[in-house]
């Protein structure tokens, strides 16, 4: 990209995006406003060689600096569709999946069940019988009646159950309030501080049927530093030493859960993969040492920093408004039935004009969605090259919890989610919802 370009642009908040001739926004090299014009709007692209490479980023750096078996586990929340979880596969992912819907996409396309984790703190029982009718992996148990019940299921199928123990570090990253569950009240895990976890633990290893390999915990979202994982890799190590003497077991499985953050704007910071590993790694050896602990396999949750900088949406401008003495609303073909998150946190996003992706970002707007809603905005105070009717606008960064969280609100259907290749073909990952689909279950 020319030094113009960058100027009028912002510095680029990732490395996938530019500018081409046409002065259009491009992803992974492919003009977005002519996939817009082929695929409708609004659209949701992904790059696929951006997926793999933050794949990659997880699955070397674990395989290089913690202990043999240690894997990153696909979080699907982030993004649930059959062609994620044939990418995890085919990049050597675990995957997570916290509801029997996901379990179901991911079984359909051949995704290796020994490899699935199944989280959730209210799993029913047919939910318990539906992932041990599937073959999956580990239960990632919650509490103790999903121990009972599980254990009375798996017994009955005269089967013994790999089990992992969420339990709660009593850590506060300093995230969005909705989005922090590693603190001890939480309706996930159960706490160690009130030594309510040591007694989970005592009574789960006499449970039939349960083989208990290690604890969970997961600190929060949206992480721009490795301090909450190392805290709570420090507590969670110290448990299973006070676990093993207490009980004798010793747990080889240490999960830290997910929550990596993503630049969304330019004043987030930049933020390496590879080298925030690298210092978790260090801690944890520290800390088995001190604690003379063997080194546990760490299994890692991953969803938003895999997707989410992989994903842009475009939508088209219908109108421009200005009230006189206020601000300017640009109102878009999408909403918050696509992306719900500023709706839900008042999170911050990019937009860029990408028909005119070159011209100077002197126009600030509220972009709305068009659902019957004021609160249905994609955020307030946005900067960009002033849009006029037809123009497309592209918000970035959309990959992670956009699709994932999308409704039928107004009975808008969902838009399509369309990835690029790496050699820059596109290919449908699920296509557009039509009017028959959004009423389809009307009876
Ligand atoms: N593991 C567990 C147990 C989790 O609860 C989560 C996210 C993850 C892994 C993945 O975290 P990530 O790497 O994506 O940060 N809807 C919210 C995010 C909710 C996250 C819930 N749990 C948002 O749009 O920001």
């Amino acid at each position: 990209m020319l030094d113009t370009e960058l100027n009028v642009m912002g510095k680029m908040l990732h490395t996938n995006l530019g500018v081409n001739d046409e002065g259009h926004l491009t992803l992974a090299g492919r003009d977005t406003v002519e996939l817009a014009e082929s695929y409708g709007t609004p659209l949701m692209l992904m790059d696929e060689a951006r997926v793999r490479m933050r794949m990659r980023e997880y699955t070397e750096t674990m395989r290089e600096v913690f202990a043999p078996g240690s894997m990153p586990l696909f979080a699907s929340k982030a993004l649930s569709c059959k062609e994620m979880y044939r990418i995890a596969h085919s990049e050597g992912m675990g995957t997570d999946i916290v509801s029997c819907g996901e379990l179901y996409t991911a079984n359909s396309v051949g995704f290796p069940m020994e490899k699935a984790y199944f989280h959730g703190n209210n799993k029913t029982d047919k939910d318990i019988s539906y992932a041990l009718d599937c073959g999956v992996g580990t239960f990632i148990c919650d509490n103790r009646e999903e121990l009972y019940a599980l254990s009375a299921q798996a017994k009955d199928r005269g089967i013994t159950q790999r089990v992992i123990l969420r339990v709660t570090p009593g850590i506060d990253p300093h995230t969005h309030e909705a989005i922090n569950t590693g603190k001890v009240d939480s309706k996930f895990g159960t706490a160690i501080e009130t030594g309510q976890a040591m007694e989970l633990i005592k009574e789960l290893l006499t449970l039939p049927a349960l083989e208990l390999v290690g604890l969970h915990c997961h600190v929060g979202s949206l992480c721009f530093d490795s301090k909450p994982f190392i805290d709570a890799a420090h507590i969670m190590i110290a448990f299973m030493a006070a676990v093993r003497e207490q009980t004798g077991k010793t747990l080889t499985v240490l999960n830290l859960g997910g929550g990596y953050g993503v630049r969304y704007v330019e004043s987030d910071p930049e933020f390496s993969i590879p080298e925030n590993l690298r210092l978790v790694s260090a801690e944890i050896k520290k800390c088995c040492s001190a604690n003379n602990f063997p080194e546990p396999q760490i299994l890692l949750e991953p969803g938003r920093s895999i997707v989410a900088d992989a994903g842009v949406t475009v939508y088209t401008v219908g109108s421009v408004k200005t009230i006189t003495g206020y601000k300017s609303y640009v109102s878009v073909d999408g909403g918050m039935s696509d992306n719900p998150r500023y709706a839900l946190y008042k999170s911050d996003y990019t937009v860029l004009n990408a028909s005119r992706a070159a011209a100077e970002r002197d126009f600030t707007a509220t972009v709305a969605g068009r659902l019957c809603e004021s609160g249905d905005l994609i955020g307030e105070d946005m900067l960009m090259a002033k849009p006029q009717r037809g123009d497309k606008l592209a918000v970035l960064v959309t990959g992670a919890y956009n699709y994932a969280m999308s409704s039928n609100y107004n009975r808008v259907p969902r838009p399509p989610v369309v990835f690029i290749a790496p050699d820059g073909e596109t290919r449908v990952a699920i296509r557009r919802e039509t009017f028959e689909d959004v009423a389809k279950l009307d009876v």
